[in-house]
């Protein structure tokens, strides 16, 4: 579906924007919630609608190369080469903020996350404001992100808050994020510290190209301050299980989730065999299964469905799941 460009809506949106306000902008991988990065009054607004903890640091989108270098103090070579191959893409740069960065938004690390977001309309706004825009996923904390307009109406239903709809996000699930460091033989490593848009296959493919070697690592969960073991959760408990639950897994789940009532709706939450279908379709899933009136959600694990964007999806999956793989194997 092609997604009328409404500019006086845009000029509203910078209006907000330039005001001290906060805006939420689609992206193509999930909406935000976006502030400019040099309004302190509109950061502190996006940390208290989502209810997020201030230890949990903001993406600053750009719009250019240029602006992703003035929020930067280093940008070194494989950084550059990686930003020209990907972006605009869902590829975010941990790289050493520049002093004028907000410690509001990095929650007082030396480093800033950056990407260019693969988006008309967050690109036309960010440069129609001229400033970057710092935007967390448009969710309360925890929840699961938001993959259309209605989704973020649905998460602030009583916020006065612009949504400007840009239609279905096509990634739909939040960009990779990767930070730099080196391997003791002096060697460029690049830390997935949080699977996403950009798959490690493509990362790696990429990286043949370029004229150094550099090893491709998923970091430890700890290394990256937001994006813990419990996120992106439903309203409705979601488990990942091995096969169709019969009614004594359904007790048994009932009874370890502590919940009142043996589910009575429970539903599947079923994947197309292509990872980006799923990706694309995940959180509307999610949410589509809660307000469906189901009281339990389930996903059957298929252990062939492994790299590429399956390894976001189940990271997703996982951590959205109120049970962990230790509980599961029970079944
Ligand atoms: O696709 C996306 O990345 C979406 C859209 C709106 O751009 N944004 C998004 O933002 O997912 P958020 O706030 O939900 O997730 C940002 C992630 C968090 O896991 C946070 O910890 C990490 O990026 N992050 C931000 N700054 C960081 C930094 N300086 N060092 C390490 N991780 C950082
Ligand atoms: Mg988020």
């Amino acid at each position: 579906m092609a997604y009328v460009i409404d500019s006086a809506e845009l000029m509203r949106a910078r209006d907000l924007l330039i005001k001290g306000d906060v805006v939420s902008i689609p992206t193509e991988t999930v909406y935000g919630l976006a502030a400019a990065i040099d309004s302190e009054i509109a950061l502190k607004k996006v940390f208290s609608l989502k209810e997020r903890p201030f230890f949990d640091p903001l993406i600053v989108h750009v719009a250019s190369f240029e602006q992703a270098r003035e929020v930067t103090r280093e940008f070194p070579p494989v950084a550059d080469f990686l930003a020209r191959w990907f972006w605009p893409g869902p590829l975010t740069l941990v790289l050493p903020k520049a002093a004028s960065v907000s410690s509001l938004i990095t929650s007082g690390l030396d480093t800033v996350a950056i990407r260019f977001p693969d988006h008309r309309l967050a690109i036309d706004l960010i440069n129609l404001l001229g400033t970057p825009l710092a935007a967390p996923s448009a969710n309360r904390f925890g929840r699961t992100s938001p993959s259309t307009a209605a989704h973020v109406r649905a998460e602030f239903p009583d916020a006065n808050l612009l949504i400007v709809d840009g239609g279905p996000c096509q990634v739909g699930l939040e960009s990779t994020v990767i930070a730099f460091a080196q391997t003791i033989e002096g060697h460029d490593q690049i830390r997935i510290l949080r699977p996403g848009g950009v798959t490690a296959e493509q990362l790696e493919n990429a990286l043949e190209r370029w004229s150094h070697a550099v090893t491709v690592v998923r970091a430890e969960s700890n290394e990256s301050p937001g994006h813990l073991k419990h996120h992106y959760m439903p309203d409705v408990p979601l488990v990942i299980i091995k096969a169709l639950p019969t009614e004594g897994d359904l007790r048994a789940i009932a009874q370890d989730l502590k919940l009142v009532k043996v589910p009575l709706r429970p539903m599947e939450l079923k994947f197309d065999e292509d990872a980006s279908h799923a990706a694309r379709t995940l959180y509307s899933g999610l949410r589509g299964a809660s307000e469906a009136g189901a009281d339990l959600i389930f996903v059957i694990e298929k252990p062939e469905r492994t790299g590429g964007l399956w390894s976001a999806v189940w990271d997703r999956l996982t951590r959205a799941a109120s049970w962990t793989p230790q509980d599961r194997s029970r079944l």
